[in-house]
């Protein structure tokens, strides 16, 4: 199917790129890292070129999110993964529930499961679904995911924990885009190759003082193991000093502090509300289409950041996105692979154009159209 399918010219959108992380990053990042010239790449992390920038990013996501004096902008190598088995090892004191709805929450909850020192249970629903998290007054970290990235599903509203648990969010896929006040959270983590347009390998984690000084404290009971490169006390001080414990992709916090200034330019609601006014073109669309569904049923969990797109069986997806990518028009929107849906996952992150939202759902009807 699809094998002689060429799109017009005029459908094409103006960037292919619509994939839910890698995402698109601007050119123009590439272009004012290379005005750098000689004094920034291939320069060292534990000097001022490059701690500026960090140091840049950090101020920036304080601007951004409205943070709290007395919160911690904490960053490190490995990426939001990375993170699950550092927040496991050194941030649950005795026990973590866990709100699973799709691939990603379920990675972090079996992450936590494997630590013998302490319990983890799991609130599930199956995916597709979404699930309103709430607190439990037996765990002391709560653990959701703002915005599932295998399904496309949002948290709705967050709960207020008791005193001695600390609200922890794994924001990858939705931090800056879905709502959330970050003001109420303990831990928000994001990696940042996706609503923040850099490369993959990094974490940013975003502490209370309740989290920094639980990471400080735990810290200290030399019981459990914890592998240097987990250190939660290492990430903090380093950090404090704009530094990363070991070293960083000097071009990954670059292409993030780019993306951060522009962001702070428009503003946190203005940037939320730009993702409703994609997400209700691209929802609206795969309403409209007799041969398209949005996968989440319920609109209440339906992310405006990843848009998760069911197709008739009588399409095959994989040949379509085959025909597109051929010829050089749309990259990435395949379904999460473990799901083996018959699916597009859109990206409506900040820098895809609207403009190129409309063209992708016109090029991917036409083509679809072309068959039915
Ligand atoms: C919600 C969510 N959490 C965690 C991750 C893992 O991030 P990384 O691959 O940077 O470790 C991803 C990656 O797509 C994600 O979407």
């Amino acid at each position: 199917m699809f094998e002689t399918y060429q799109s017009p010219k005029e459908l094409r959108p103006s960037d292919p790129r619509f994939g839910v992380g890698p995402s698109l990053i601007p050119l123009e990042f590439i272009d004012s890292l290379k005005a750098q010239g000689v004094h920034y790449l291939g320069t060292s992390h534990r000097k001022s070129a490059v701690k500026n920038v960090v140091k840049e990013i950090q101020e920036g996501l304080r601007t951004y999110f409205r943070l709290p004096q007395d919160y911690s902008v904490v960053l490190g190598n490995g990426g939001a993964t990375f993170l699950f088995d550092m927040l496991a090892l050194g941030m649950v004191q005795k026990r973590a529930t866990h709100f699973v709805c799709g691939e990603f929450s379920e990675k972090w909850f079996k992450s936590s499961k494997k630590v013998p020192w302490i319990e983890t249970v799991a609130q599930q629903v199956p995916f597709g679904e979404g699930i309103t998290p709430t607190d439990d007054t037996a765990s002391d970290l709560i653990a959701c995911t703002l915005n599932e990235t295998s399904t496309g599903v949002i948290v709705d509203q967050f709960p207020k924990v008791h005193d001695g648990a600390l609200l922890a969010v794994d924001a990858t896929s939705g931090a800056a885009q879905v709502p959330c006040d970050v003001s109420k959270v303990d831990v928000f983590f994001f990696s940042p190759q996706k609503v923040f347009a850099s490369d993959g390998g990094l974490w940013v984690a975003i502490l209370s003082p309740k989290a920094r000084e639980r990471a400080l404290t735990l810290a200290k009971d030399k019981s459990r193991y914890i592998p240097d490169i987990m250190s939660w006390e290492s990430a903090i001080t380093n950090s404090d000093q704009n530094q990363t414990y070991n070293t960083p992709a000097l071009a990954t916090l670059w292409f993030l502090n780019e993306q951060v200034k522009k962001m702070n330019k428009i503003g946190y609601d203005a940037v939320i509300e730009d993702g409703h006014k994609k997400a209700k073109l691209v929802y609206g669309w795969a309403e409209e289409k007799s041969y398209l569904s949005p996968y989440i049923k319920d609109p209440k969990y339906r992310s405006n950041s990843v848009a998760a797109i069911d197709v008739d069986d009588k399409v095959n997806v994989d040949d379509l996105l085959k025909a597109l990518a051929k010829e050089k028009s749309v990259y990435n929107i395949d379904g999460y692979r473990k799901l083996g849906r018959n699916q597009f996952r859109i990206g409506l992150f900040h820098n895809i154009a609207y403009s190129d939202l409309e063209k992708l759902t016109k090029i991917l009807s036409h083509a679809i159209e072309s068959v039915l």
